[in-house]
């Protein structure tokens, strides 16, 4: 099956971990402090794998870093673990790209391979304290790709993941207002109750929309701008539905703090702490003590010797079976209306039918909800009928107008895409180009593998077999198209070009052959998209029933893979958009912001395709690597080996502008109200622009116009570490205990410092210069100047009432101590208390 996307939460979703703790599982307790005779071995990694054995899976987010921060590190493991990666990471498509991106692209750039290497190097300098601080900043680098396709879930990183107990949204009261962070438990309380919800102003004493922005920056995985990191922070019913979590609360990558307090508009402080999610199943490990068990365990795959598996007592399942449901009501608390007019077979969380269908009558309209291609081979058919029964059922009922529904749509399977375009457009052709990098180990890949497949004699039965399974393998292109001439290629020469861009050589641009059955067997597990073969069974319409201007797509800038394929084909028909939420500013917002890459990869298929390479053909064995070893203990990893690419066009569709034509806010009334949305969304595509916020609308290409795109956020700094001669400003630790550095700009509550400019003037006219020694533990240490503001109180007043104690750094003491006292104000910009010490300019801020 080919898959764009393949991700699924699914075990923690299934615990119905949702927005506040559910009462069966809780939070470990703090540690004990009875005088029993403590086990000598144990250690805070065993209290949480005895509690989890015993059925808890979320525990306080400092017991979990405790943990983690315990598990030793190895650098020969961590150089193997390099060397794999830098291997597999070639072939990502778009390494040229991220590395001078063209304007548009929303994200910082970032050197993926000299970011490698200056892991290994500070592997080498034996500058990670530990196998958490080690893969934290490899996680990092994989997630600077703004790639979902791009993606690792290894070592002990994939132990826990991080939870805000209480889930937000965004909303605006009116639609036009910018929109506020709420609870989400408030929202729908304060509807049912008919009080007031108030909205949060700050996060641990950071504004809201700052702390938010930051953390999303750090944890988000996969999304080209940050209006769409924003809205996955949020509720969404259409979360709700698929059994996902936020990346608040629930898939936080990165140790987020101990604690932490939301202060209200009301005045009023709800102190909490940060939770952690233990993410392996309970039992199967067996007893892991210490941090050296988890090391074991989690990075290099092995069990305790004194442990035997099959003695594992499985987790029991106690409930009934019971009949699943026919709406999506019940599990949206009450969002998705009750009566849908199409429902796919078997809804449900844990079900396999995603697709259900509505209509608003009183205004002609008809919705369509996919909120995901992700679908189980067995259900591609089921899926597909929804999608033509919908089409069917609205056109006869006389709708004038389709809203398609995508948002929190992740992609899945490639076939749901042309399929769902083609059941809307069967007169049209999408062109769904792609290409990939061309280079010498995977030219030597593809070649040999295409002459192998093309000298299989297809009058042997054996040959035949084989060469009908391998059909739709990666690295086999005599049965796609050349774009360039409508033909199939006639070798893997003809295809690998190069066809030079932007400093790389890329292959040239292919499309698959959806009529040729053979190809669609092995690709599509055995479903055939029959509305592309010449003869069309009943499974085609014969003409399009809706025409591009009475349809509009409706995302929250989620969309990805199989899904930006999607809109991109949708789009060049010239269907219009509407992308809703995002950051609580005005201006334009992107349709599709999760990966537009083609295909994603996994790298043990590429370990298969190796091996298989190096036994067909004597160049593949000098080039190729006899045995690929990762060294550490990889669940999954993966990258996207294609690019998308538009008809002749050279920049891939990932790092083009591609704004909706409109975009609207959340609203209080609509965030929980599907029918209400869907009101708006249709009131804003057809009746009234003017519904749509501020500057938002002008910029999309959607009938093929192209529009200047907005300028890039201010806010995003270059990538930067102190191995870099173009160190342009360094960033400091807002808490020396929480361990976050990262390299790419995006600390947990810190703030910038620029370095002087030649002039010696700051260039905020206030800021002056100073002379700072910078110094990390395995980066060596830097005297710099920079552009140090007076010391400021956190209501702007720059005499700080007392000692003023400016950039302390613990391990070079640098000077410039000004005394001040402060109270009990929270403070930001330099004034600190005076017992603070501050880390500064380190990629990452080793333990002390
Ligand atoms: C990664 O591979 C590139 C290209 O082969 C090489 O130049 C670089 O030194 C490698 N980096 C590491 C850390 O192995
Ligand atoms: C203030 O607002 C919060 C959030 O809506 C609510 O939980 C709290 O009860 C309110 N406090 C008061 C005193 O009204
Ligand atoms: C919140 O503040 C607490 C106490 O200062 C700190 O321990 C925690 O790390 C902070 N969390 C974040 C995310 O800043
Ligand atoms: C959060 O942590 C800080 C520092 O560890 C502590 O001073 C503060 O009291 C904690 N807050 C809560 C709500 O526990
Ligand atoms: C783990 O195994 C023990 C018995 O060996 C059993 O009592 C316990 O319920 C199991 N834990 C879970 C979460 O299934
Ligand atoms: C919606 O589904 C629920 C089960 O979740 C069912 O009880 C209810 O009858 C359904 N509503 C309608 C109108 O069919
Ligand atoms: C419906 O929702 C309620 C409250 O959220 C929950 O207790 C109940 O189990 C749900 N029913 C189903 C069938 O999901
Ligand atoms: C309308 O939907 C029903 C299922 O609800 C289906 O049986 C019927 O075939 C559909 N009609 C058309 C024209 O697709
Ligand atoms: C749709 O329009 C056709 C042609 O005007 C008409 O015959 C038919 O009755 C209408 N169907 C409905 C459900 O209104
Ligand atoms: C491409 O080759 C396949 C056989 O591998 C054949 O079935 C198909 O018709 C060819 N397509 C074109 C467009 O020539
Ligand atoms: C696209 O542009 C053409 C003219 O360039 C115009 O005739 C057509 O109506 C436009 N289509 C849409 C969907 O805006
Ligand atoms: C949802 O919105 C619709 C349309 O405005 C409204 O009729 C309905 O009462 C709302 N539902 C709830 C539960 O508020």
């Amino acid at each position: 099956m080919l898959f764009t996307q393949g991700f699924l939460l699914a075990s923690i979703a299934a615990s119905g971990f949702a927005r506040s703790l559910p009462s069966k599982v809780r939070p470990r307790q703090a540690p004990s402090t009875t005088t029993d005779a403590p086990d000598a071995q144990a250690t805070i990694c065993g209290d949480i794998v005895d509690d989890a054995n015993e059925g808890f899976q979320i525990f306080w987010a400092s017991d979990a870093y405790a943990c983690l921060t315990s598990v030793p590190f190895n650098a020969a493991v961590a150089t193997r673990f390099i060397q794999y990666w830098n291997q597999t990471i070639q072939f990502q498509s778009t390494l040229a790209y991220l590395k001078t991106p063209p304007q548009g692209y929303q994200q910082p750039a970032v050197d993926v391979i000299l970011e490698l290497n200056r892991i290994q190097q500070k592997v080498d300098a034996n500058a990670y304290a530990n196998q958490y601080d080690f893969e934290a900043d490899f996680q990092l680098l994989t997630y600077a790709l703004h790639d979902s396709h791009v993606y690792l879930t290894a070592g002990v990183l994939a132990a826990f993941s991080f939870a805000a107990p209480y889930e937000v949204v965004s909303v605006s009261v009116d639609g036009k207002q910018a929109p506020k962070i709420y609870i989400t438990d408030d929202i729908l309380d304060s509807a049912k109750e008919g009080w007031n919800p108030s909205a949060i102003t700050s996060i641990n004493g950071t504004e809201v929309n700052q702390f938010l922005t930051q953390y999303a920056a750090l944890n988000s995985w996969g999304y080209v701008e940050p209006h769409a990191e924003w809205n996955a922070l949020m509720s969404s019913p259409t979360l709700d539905i698929q059994g996902g979590l936020t990346t608040l609360s629930g898939a936080g990558t990165f140790y987020p703090g101990d604690n932490l307090t939301y202060t209200f508009e009301n005045g009023t402080k709800l102190e909490t702490f940060w939770l952690a999610i233990y993410n392996e199943v309970a039992n199967y490990t067996g007893p892991l003590t210490t941090g050296g068990d988890f090391y074991n365990y989690f990075v290099l795959g092995l069990l305790p010797a004194s442990f035997d598996p099959t003695t594992i007592v499985s987790p029991s399942y106690s409930g009934e079976l019971t009949e699943g449901p026919t709406n999506w009501t019940n599990v949206s608390y009450g969002a998705f209306p009750d009566d849908p007019f199409i429902a796919q077979a078997d809804l449900g969380v844990l079900g396999g039918g995603l697709v259900t269908g509505y209509t608003l009558d009183d205004i002609s309209t008809g919705v369509l909800s996919l909120p995901s291609f992700d679908a189980i081979p067995q259900t591609i058919g089921d899926y597909s009928l929804a999608v033509n029964q919908f089409i069917g059922n609205a056109s006869n009922s006389n709708l004038t107008r389709v809203i398609i529904d995508l948002q929190r749509n992740p992609g899945g399977a490639t076939l749901l895409a042309y399929t769902t375009f083609k059941a809307f457009f069967p007169d049209l052709s999408p062109f769904a180009g792609s290409r990939r990098r061309s280079f010498p180990a995977a030219n030597v890949l593809g070649s040999a593998t295409t002459k192998y497949w093309d000298d299989l004699d297809e009058n042997n039965d054996d040959d035949y077999i084989l060469k009908q399974q391998l059909a739709a393998d990666e690295w086999l292109i005599t049965n796609r198209i050349n774009a360039a001439t409508g033909k199939n290629f006639t070798s893997w020469q003809e295809y690998q070009g190069p066809v030079n861009a932007n400093s790389d050589a890329f292959s040239l641009t292919e499309q698959y052959d959806l009529a040729n059955v053979i190809f669609d067997a092995a690709a599509f597990d055995e479903w055939y998209p029959t509305m592309y073969m010449p003869n069309k069974s009943a499974w085609a319409f014969e003409e399009r029933l809706f025409n591009p201007d009475q349809i509009v797509l409706l995302t929250d800038g989620l969309c990805a893979s199989a899904c930006s394929l999607f809109v991109e084909m949708m789009t060049r028909a010239g269907v219009k958009t509407i992308a809703a939420g995002g950051q609580p500013k005005s201006g334009p917002m992107q349709t599709a912001s999760g990966t537009r890459g083609a295909i994603v990869y996994s790298a043990f298929n590429l370990d298969d395709d190796m091996s298989f390479a190096r036994s067909i053909d004597t160049t593949a064995e000098a080039l190729i690597p006899e045995i690929r070893d990762p060294g550490m203990y990889t669940k999954a990893a993966g990258f996207n080996i294609r690019d998308q690419i538009r008809k002749d066009e050279t920049t891939p569709l990932q790092f083009k502008y591609e704004a909706a034509d409109c975009r609207i806010y959340y609203t209080i009334a609509n965030i929980y109200n599907m029918t209400q949305l869907w009101y708006d969304v249709a009131t804003a595509a057809f009746v009234d622009p003017n519904k749509c916020v501020d500057g938002s609308r002008g910029f999309s290409t959607t009938n093929n116009t192209s529009p200047n795109p907005p300028p890039k956020p201010q806010s995003e700094k270059p990538v930067l570490s102190l191995d870099t001669s173009a160190l342009k400003q360094v960033r400091f630790d807002d808490d020396p205990e929480d361990g976050f550095r990262s390299a790419y700009g995006r600390p947990i509550g810190g703030n910038d410092i620029t370095l002087c400019p030649s002039n010696g003037v700051c260039p905020d006219g206030k800021s002056q210069c100073r002379p700072i020694t910078i110094s990390c533990a395995g980066e060596g240490s830097k005297n710099v100047k920079a552009c140090l503001p007076p010391c400021t109180n956190r209501k702007g007043s720059t005499s700080c009432p007392g000692t003023c104690n400016i950039l302390q750094t613990q391990e070079s003491k640098v000077g410039l101590n000004r005394q001040a006292n402060f109270g009990q104000d929270l403070f930001s910009g330099l004034c600190y208390p005076k017992t603070g010490t501050k880390k500064l300019g380190c990629t990452r801020n080793p333990t002390a």
